[in-house]
């Protein structure tokens, strides 16, 4: 396996958590490289529902390291509640490791991606609200408080010096009634510290010493391919590099030791947050997938917008993640439909269009291209997961055929269901 990098193909809840956990079984080390707790993964483990923000999946393995790399904006607050709530559930942590150069979540922070929301107007991208844009602004500013900071009482009051006297003039000047005490955020941030300093770690020389001892390192993507800064559908982004590439960066791994690039695809689309979305399904087709696909945010509670499989979308995906394999996930939830529909392009002004263009705009315009499938009855899954890829509709196979052919990457998995055994391998 040496170093595998699922990332999801869409706008992120493609159900990586589920395939990431399978792929956990197998490494040595499960990592997390970017975002923030602006993701969430939702784990059946031994029959009981968890919730994960901040902490890589893998933490429900034994024995596996679970690791929060240098390129991860982290609320430490939230980090401190996640690894007590896994505590009192009697899930070991003391196999979590925090990068020393992470970036910080700060108060000011949440406080300024609500306001920056509320100034964009139209332009907002619908944030999950806790912090992510204006940390990793800060951090491309160079005004960032990083973990290791926590430990440096000196550098960090320097830091806060010189950062909260700037957000307190700016929350002034739109008269907004918020301000931060250096003091304060100092006592808190070093408690929080203090609480988490046994993680804290060069996670770049770990995971590379991990590398050349010949483990098996599992990163684990946040968010998806369109939310990503640069290649997504911007200004309607996530602020990190969420394709494979931020893998590296992220922490402190070379491209040359990543071995496979796994897309996580759901059979059709969903996307929560503003922005186009040109095959997207509204009207009682789209709430029967939403309700059935139970659609709703993991970290917000929001109702996603669904739509038809995008293949436009997909195979932008697959090449600016050089995806060596796909999992396609929710197979089982277009079960039933008399009728299943792939959008292959886009048409404006009597042209047909298969590439994402960069100015996005231009999509509230373009008409979806559809090809049109024949529907799958519901089946009973388990007996499909017990007996193989095979066993699944021959109208599922067709239609997975054909991703395969346009996407010109193999499937890997397809999952038919939430259980960590409703998963089968092609
Ligand atoms: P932010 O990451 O909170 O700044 O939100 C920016 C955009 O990314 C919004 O459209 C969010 O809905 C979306 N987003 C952030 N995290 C996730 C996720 O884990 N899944 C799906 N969408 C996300």
């Amino acid at each position: 396996m040496a170093a595998t990098v699922i990332i999801g193909a869409q706008w992120g809840d493609e159900g990586k958590g589920k395939i990431t956990d399978y792929y956990a079984e197998r490494s040595d080390y499960i990592v997390r490289f970017q975002g923030g707790n602006n993701a969430g993964h939702t784990i059946k483990y031994q029959d009981e529902e968890f919730k994960l923000h901040l902490v890589p999946s893998g933490i429900f393995r034994e024995g596996k390291k679970a690791v929060i790399g240098n390129g991860v904006v982290v609320d430490p607050k939230v980090l401190i509640e996640e690894i007590e709530s896994l505590e009192e559930r009697d899930i070991d942590t003391s196999d979590l490791i925090l990068s020393d150069r992470a970036n910080l979540i700060m108060p000011y922070h949440r406080a300024e991606d609500l306001l920056e929301e509320k100034l964009k107007g139209d332009l907002k991208a619908g944030t999950t609200k806790k912090g992510i844009g204006p940390c990793y602004s800060d951090k491309v500013g160079r005004f960032g408080i990083r973990v290791i900071d926590l430990y440096n009482p000196k550098s960090l009051r320097n830091k806060l010096e010189k950062v909260i006297p700037m957000k307190n003039k700016l929350f002034d000047a739109y008269d907004e009634d918020e301000e931060w005490d250096v003091e304060e955020v100092f006592q808190k941030y070093r408690d929080y510290g203090k609480k988490l300093e046994k993680h804290v770690e060069d996670t770049s020389v770990i995971l590379n010493e991990a590398l050349n001892q010949g483990e098996d390192v599992l990163f684990e993507g946040a968010q998806g391919t369109h939310l990503d800064i640069d290649h997504g559908v911007y200004p309607y982004t996530t602020s990190s590099n969420t394709i494979a590439g931020g893998a590296c960066c992220g922490s402190g791994v070379g491209p040359r030791e990543i071995s496979s690039v796994l897309g996580i695809v759901k059979a059709y689309t969903s996307r929560v947050g503003t922005g186009p979305f040109p095959a997207e399904l509204e009207g009682d087709l789209g709430e029967h997938i939403r309700e059935k696909g139970g659609e709703y945010g993991t970290t917000t509670g929001r109702p996603r917008r669904v739509g038809w499989l995008d293949l436009v979308m997909l195979t932008f995906s697959a090449r600016v993640n050089s995806f060596s394999g796909l999992a396609i996930t929710n197979l089982d939830v277009l079960a039933g439909l008399d009728e299943v529909k792939i959008c292959t392009g886009y048409r404006y002004e009597g042209k047909e269009i298969r590439e994402f263009p960069a100015d996005i705009e231009k999509l509230y315009d373009f008409d979806p291209v559809y090809e049109s499938f024949e529907g799958w009855e519901e089946q009973d899954w388990d007996e499909i997961a017990e007996k193989g890829y095979e066993a699944l509709p021959e109208n599922a196979k067709e239609y997975l055929d054909y991703i395969e052919r346009k996407t010109e990457v193999p499937i890997k998995h397809v999952s038919i269901g939430p259980k960590r055994d409703q998963t089968v391998e092609k």
